[in-house]
C-alpha cells in the first residue's frame, strides 16, 4: 500500500498571508511541502472564524470546514504576532475552535513575530494552552524579533541563522508527526 503524505495545516494569528506571521507560515509550509508533505493554510481573511460565543457561531459553515480540515491533518505550523506580551486575539480565537478530538495527539510547531526584541512569552503561552488540547508541541520553536526587517525583497528570511532554525523546527514537526501517526 502506498503511504499517504503527511497533511500539515498552517495557522496564522494575523489576517492574510501577506502579514508577517502569514509570511512565516508561507515559508514554513514551503519547507514542509519540499519534504513531501501535503500542505494547507487556513486564511482567516478569506474564511473568517466567528468569535466563540457569537450568535450563530456553533453552526457557522467556516467553523465546520475548519474543524474538519484540522481533524484531517497530522501536524500544525502556527505563528502568532506578539500583542501586549502574548498571542493575538485572532490566534486565541482560532485555537478556541479546536478541541482534543481535532488536534489531540498531533504535532505542533510554534513560531511568533514581534515588533520589538524577541522573547518566549507568546511561545510559552501557546505551549501551555496546547496542554488543554492534548497536543504535542515540539521542543524547537522560533521567535522572530524586529520582524519588519526580517524579510528580504523576495519575501525570504534575511537572516541565515533564522532560516536554519525554521528548517530545524519544520523538520522536527514532520518527524514527530510521522512518529505520532504511526502510533495512532
Ligand atoms: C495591539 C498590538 C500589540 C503589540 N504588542 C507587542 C508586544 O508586546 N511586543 C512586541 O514586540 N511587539 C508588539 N506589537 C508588534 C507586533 O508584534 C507586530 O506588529 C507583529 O509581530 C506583526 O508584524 P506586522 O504587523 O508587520 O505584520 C504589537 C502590535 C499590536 C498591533
Amino acid at each position: 500500500m502506498t503511504e499517504q503524505p503527511l497533511r500539515i495545516l498552517g495557522l496564522s494569528g494575523e489576517y492574510r498571508p501577506s502579514s508577517k506571521s502569514g509570511m512565516m507560515i508561507t515559508q514554513a509550509l514551503s519547507i514542509a511541502e519540499a519534504a513531501g508533505a501535503e500542505v494547507h493554510f487556513w486564511d482567516c481573511d478569506k474564511n473568517p472564524l466567528p468569535f466563540v460565543g457569537e450568535d450563530g457561531c456553533w453552526e457557522h459553515e467556516n467553523v465546520k470546514a475548519f474543524q474538519e480540515l484540522a481533524s484531517s491533518c497530522d501536524g500544525f505550523l502556527v505563528c502568532s504576532p506578539e500583542y501586549h506580551g502574548t498571542m493575538s486575539g485572532v490566534m486565541k480565537n482560532t485555537f478556541d475552535w479546536l478541541y482534543d478530538k481535532h488536534v489531540g495527539g498531533k504535532a505542533f510547531g510554534l513560531m511568533c513575530t514581534l515588533g520589538g526584541m524577541e522573547n518566549s512569552n507568546t511561545l510559552n503561552h501557546m505551549r501551555i494552552m496546547l496542554r488543554w488540547l492534548h497536543a504535542w508541541p515540539v521542543p524547537e520553536q522560533l521567535a522572530v524579533g524586529h520582524v519588519k526587517e526580517a524579510f528580504d525583497d523576495h519575501g525570504e528570511l534575511a537572516n541565515a541563522a533564522t532560516a536554519e532554525r525554521l528548517n530545524t523546527l519544520v523538520e522536527s514537526v514532520l518527524r514527530t508527526a510521522t512518529m505520532l501517526k504511526s502510533e495512532s
